[in-house]
């Protein structure tokens, strides 16, 4: 392949409970304005509300019945056909082993029977290169801050391809947290978009612990960057079994869990900037659908004279476009053993 001329790259993503699949064209080499996005079909799975989180074995069988036809829908819909791809490029992990091995599995297939080179592409590099696909402008050296239903992570990018770590959760996820805490509340799942929706009708009359955050912590310290979403979870449980209305109180105890949540993670994005120096945040995962942290994190930024880039929702969430352009920056990579894994670990992430 030559770096400067444009592929079409299809993208496959099978690593929770979306079932996505994309065609973009673009040169590996070029400039992010000339990357055009000429389809993304997401089929997403219903199946998991019932059980209020997602359930694995259902998500294989689901992502096995749609990989086909959602792949056919978006060569179809990029008006291209397989013959004229010349990269797939799929999630190799991190995530479900199960539905990965779908995604995987059927790419191999795909890849095998056209002679077209295949790569792997890691799901967290894939949503800091998909607010890229939103946003040209989201190019490095930037902070990044990845919030998603399965990873919480601050990284610092000094280039597309290295990171240095900053900080990590220590316990449930951002997007976990505001899953379990809907569930406690009684908002069905995914809890994200519920818990928003409560808390815009909520007041601030609750105010929880902020995990890992005070005055006294230093650069250096093992907390500075860290979250932690465990004993915030435990204080909403014990107010929630406190209440004596917890329907009348629930959009209350909503906004009081999104306002420690928001308060964290601004907190630790603007040390990571005062500490890197970065112009840019690069947002990205299912929770940078939540409009009250990209309000509070562009204000936040803006007084530091930074500038927050965050994705729209369709590509916060789990989406094949993301992995199709990661897939194009990793395209020198096709050839290598593509194979699924649960804690695929992040490609160029050093410690600080
Ligand atoms: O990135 P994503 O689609 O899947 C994973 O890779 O995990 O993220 C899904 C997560 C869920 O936990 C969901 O509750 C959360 O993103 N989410 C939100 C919002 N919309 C989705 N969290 C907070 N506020 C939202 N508006
Ligand atoms: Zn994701």
């Amino acid at each position: 392949m030559i770096a400067s001329e444009p592929l079409t790259v299809l993208g496959i993503e099978t690593s929770c409970d979306e079932t996505s699949a994309a065609v973009l064209v673009g040169a590996p080499g070029g400039a992010a304005g000339d990357i055009r996005l000429a389809s993304c079909v997401i089929l997403s799975q219903d199946v998991h509300r019932v059980y209020r989180g997602v359930v694995p074995e259902l998500a294989s069988r689901a992502h096995l019945k749609a990989v086909g036809p959602v792949v056919d829908r978006a060569l179809e819909e990029a008006a291209t056909v397989l013959d004229r791809v010349d990269l797939i490029a799929v999630t190799a992990g991190p995530g479900l082993v199960g539905a990965l091995l779908v995604g995987v599995s059927y790419a191999k297939g795909l890849a095998l029977a056209t002679g077209t080179p295949l790569v792997g592409v890691h799901h967290l590099e894939a949503h800091l290169f998909g607010t890229a696909l939103d946003d040209p402008a989201a190019v490095p050296p930037f902070v990044g801050l990845i919030v998603s239903g399965g990873h919480s992570l601050l990284l610092d990018a000094p280039r597309w391809g290295e990171y240095r770590l900053l900080g990590r959760t220590r316990d449930d996820a951002v997007g976990e947290a505001f899953d379990k805490v809907g569930a406690l509340l009684g908002l069905g799942f995914p809890g994200g978009p519920a818990i928003e929706r409560e808390a815009a009708r909520g007041d601030a009359r609750y105010r929880f612990p902020r995990p890992m955050l005070h005055g006294g912590q230093r650069p250096g310290d093992p907390d500075y960057f860290d979250l932690s979403m465990s004993g915030l979870k435990t204080a909403l449980v014990h107010a929630a079994r406190a209440s004596a209305d917890l329907a009348s109180d629930r959009p209350h105890l909503a906004r009081g869990f999104q306002d420690a949540v928001i308060e964290v993670l601004v907190a630790k994005v603007v040390r990571a900037v005062d500490l890197t120096g970065r112009p840019r945040v690069v947002l990205g995962g299912g929770v940078a659908c939540n409009q009250a942290l990209k309000q509070a994190l562009a204000q936040a930024l803006a007084e530091r004279g930074a500038k927050l880039h965050a994705p729209t929702p369709r590509i916060a969430t789990d989406n094949a476009a993301m992995i199709a352009r990661a897939g194009l920056f990793r395209a020198g990579e096709a050839g290598r053993v593509v194979d699924a894994e649960a804690r695929l670990p992040f490609p160029g992430l050093s410690l600080l």
